[in-house]
């Protein structure tokens, strides 16, 4: 039991279930079919949530299930306060929030305040009106550039390739800084913040413990839409640098989670987290003041490479972001948007090795954890055929970037075949490979050295073990390529080896593992819990 003295006062108020909170990022798309199309839905999920609780998972986030086109695999919103068909309805979300909580999961939902559907209704009226009307302010329209417009207005490029700006038929271009069926709406009216505010109300009055916001650094855009610096866009997917891109991180977007935290601050209980790809620890630090979200994304552990150095790196940049704010970190190795890890680590029974490791990096942390689906069963990236791909970077990027379908197959539930009780039907929307049928959860659910074994003692440990309490970390003088820190308040050590040769182990007795011990020696490409 964590002792209430370790805690800030946030984390001890009891409301606040998400201080130390493990999260399970849910690609809906990709979890569980109910209905034999091929494609996850809420009803898959529900029927899972067994496992999820044999897991031992706190809450779940939802990727996007709203009415969609689907140009960007839902992040293209045509109707914020909806159900795709695709996914099931509102009744069938009303009947997986209350089954989450019997099973004592909280359930929090995307949101995609940056940008909606082209199909959007106000993106239709804003096509059918004039340039200048109150139609086409939600959105950013602007004229072109050049004797005749036919230049976009600025340099900006879009995050999936290709310029940011579509040209319409009366001459007049409009933003969006992902897909063109993706335009971005314009913060600086009110009706926009006002349609958030309605929608925030609307699922939290179904039930829901709180939300991720997607591309919570975009929103506002800078008076002028100056150009951006080429060279932001090497960086483009990566941590956000404000010298150089005015596209996101904009001084303006703070206002906008404000009014975001006043709108959850009246349910008591619930939450928000960002999605937040900036860099620089202070302008991190900025979206988790105390009237903002309540947690921010942090990416650093998904750019650090498996070494012992960078991975150090990381977590002292994600603690030092958060320390004068007395938020809780976050901590994230994959999720739809990145390789996954098991593969960023080399792939093969070298890249799971690690991975393992990792994993027990990661849930030795202080604050919250985010896992993705399929990380506790070790699934690599797939190298997908050309003809199944659909992320829409495939084609923007003139397919040079095959995107982001490699860490998004459906996962392998049981079986020896695809599509591995993922769907009734035939098949799944992304193929599966036939080597899953070694990772199922039903096989490896009754494997004690398989993956989704050591997740699952590694939570249920996180949760039981005194060692865990408090919110600081001390780092231990350690071999090159090691390190080993303690958590302060209540002791637990954990220990990574990251180069080629055994180490000897910190004093104490070992928890849990991630790979054999060799002696009193710590393995290469293993990582120990000592208390
Ligand atoms: C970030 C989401 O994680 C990603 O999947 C999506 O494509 C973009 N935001 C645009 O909404």
């Amino acid at each position: 039991m964590r002792r209430s003295s370790d805690l800030s006062p946030e984390q001890a108020d009891e409301s606040a279930w998400w201080h130390d909170a493990v999260f399970y990022q849910v690609y809906v798309r990709s979890f569980a079919d109910s209905n034999g199309d091929g494609v996850g839905d809420l009803d898959g999920i529900r029927s899972r949530l067994g496992y999820l609780e044999l897991l031992g998972v706190d809450a779940l986030w939802l990727t996007p299930f709203y009415t969609s086109p689907m140009a960007d695999h839902g992040y293209d919103v045509a109707d914020p306060r909806d159900v795709d068909p695709l996914f099931g309805d509102l009744a069938a979300f009303d009947r997986l929030v209350a089954e989450a909580h019997e099973h004592n999961m909280k359930i929090t939902v995307d949101l995609v305040p940056n940008h909606s559907s082209d199909r959007h209704e106000w993106f239709q009226a804003a096509l059918l009106a004039a340039p200048g009307g109150p139609e086409r302010n939600r959105y950013i329209f602007r004229d072109g550039r050049g004797f005749d417009g036919s230049q976009p207005p600025n340099n900006w490029t879009s995050i999936f390739g290709g310029p940011a700006w579509t040209r319409v038929a009366d001459g007049q271009w409009y933003l969006h800084l992902f897909a063109p069926e993706q335009p971005d709406l314009n913060w600086d009216n009110p009706e926009v913040s006002a349609d958030l505010a309605r929608t925030l109300r609307f699922w939290l009055d179904r039930g829901v413990d709180g939300f991720r916001i997607d591309v919570a650094h975009g929103m506002a855009k800078p008076h002028g839409l100056p150009d951006m610096d080429v060279r932001a866009e090497q960086a483009s997917g990566v941590l956000h640098d404000n010298a150089l891109d005015p596209r996101f991180d904009d001084d303006g977007v703070h206002e906008h989670h404000r009014m975001i935290r006043k709108v959850i601050d009246s349910y008591p209980g619930r939450m928000a987290v960002g999605e937040i790809w900036v860099q620089g620890d202070d302008r991190f630090a900025r979206y988790v003041r105390p009237d903002e979200l309540h947690l921010g994304f942090n990416f650093r552990l998904v750019q650090a490479g498996f070494e012992a150095e960078q991975v150090r790196a990381a977590i002292e940049h994600s603690l030092a972001a958060v320390a004068p704010t007395g938020t809780p970190p976050t901590w994230t190795l994959s999720n739809h948007d990145v390789v996954r890890h098991v593969t960023r680590y080399g792939g093969g029974a070298l890249g799971a090795q690690r991975a393992r490791a990792m994993a027990l990096v990661q849930l030795a942390l202080p604050g919250v954890v985010y896992l993705y689906n399929g990380e506790e069963l070790g699934l690599p990236n797939v190298e997908l055929p050309d003809w199944a791909l659909q992320d829409p970077t495939w084609v923007r990027s003139g397919h040079t970037d095959r995107g982001r379908d490699g860490c998004r197959v459906p996962l392998p539930w049981e079986g020896s075949a695809p599509p591995f009780g993922f769907s009734s039907g035939q098949g799944s929307w992304l193929p599966q490979p036939d080597e899953w049928a070694g990772l199922t959860a039903e096989r490896q659910l009754e494997d004690p050295d398989s993956m989704l074994s050591l997740y699952r003692q590694a939570l249920e440990l996180r949760k039981s073990t005194e060692g865990m309490s408090g919110t600081e970390l001390e780092w231990y003088g350690a071999p090159p390529g090691c390190f080993a820190f303690r958590r302060k308040g209540g002791g637990l050590i954990c220990a990574l080896n990251t180069s080629g040769a055994p180490v000897p182990l910190p004093p104490g007795e070992v928890l849990l593992s991630s790979g054999p011990m060799d002696g009193d020696q710590l393995p290469p490409d293993t990582a120990v819990w000592l208390v």
